[in-house]
């Protein structure tokens, strides 16, 4: 699936919660997960590829060798965040070649539906944590960028407009 590019209006829309898991959204979560596998990324969100809905995809596996651990994630929440924090380099497939630092809390209890509907709680720690919440903001039209300072925000944003003028032109 083509992922969109930053800035693009549907990157900042607020998606819509799931409430009932038909075939099509789950044909759309394994559509999902093979484009961020292929892309290659560790998190891609429904608005990324177009779709308005609060659905993402996960696997935070970069250990060569070790099992994927593909998570499909609808209606996702965060139930509670530690008070400690932690800061990672950030990147998005919306935002190609640009990173930052974005500071979030280190430990987040977390709650979602699975593929098959079913209601599922997990704790992440780290960068699980870190990718959990750089994907439920996407559901809420946030970017990574948001987090960080305006100028480093705007100069990032005129670099993608160019890219993305150059690629219109190719
Ligand atoms: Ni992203």
């Amino acid at each position: 699936m083509p992922i969109l590019l930053h800035p693009d209006p549907r990157l900042k829309k607020l998606c819509a919660p799931v409430d009932d898991l038909s075939d099509s959204l789950r044909v759309l979560a394994d559509d999902m997960l093979e484009t961020m596998y292929d892309a290659p990324g560790v998190g891609l969100a429904a608005p990324q590829v177009g779709q308005l809905v609060r659905l993402f995809v996960l696997d935070c596996i970069k250990e060569e060798g070790e099992e994927a651990r593909p998570m499909v994630m609808f209606n996702p929440e965060i139930v509670a965040a530690s008070e400690e924090m932690n800061v990672y380099e950030e990147g998005c497939l919306s935002i190609p070649e640009h990173y930052a630092e974005v500071k979030r809390p280190k430990v987040v209890d977390v709650r979602w539906l699975d593929r098959d509907g079913r209601e599922q709680t997990d704790t992440f720690d780290g960068l699980w944590a870190t990718c959990f919440q750089h994907e439920l903001d996407h559901l809420n039209g946030k970017l990574f960028i948001d987090h960080i300072g305006a100028m480093k925000r705007q100069m990032i944003t005129r670099k993608m407009q160019k890219l993305k003028r150059e690629q219109a032109r190719a």
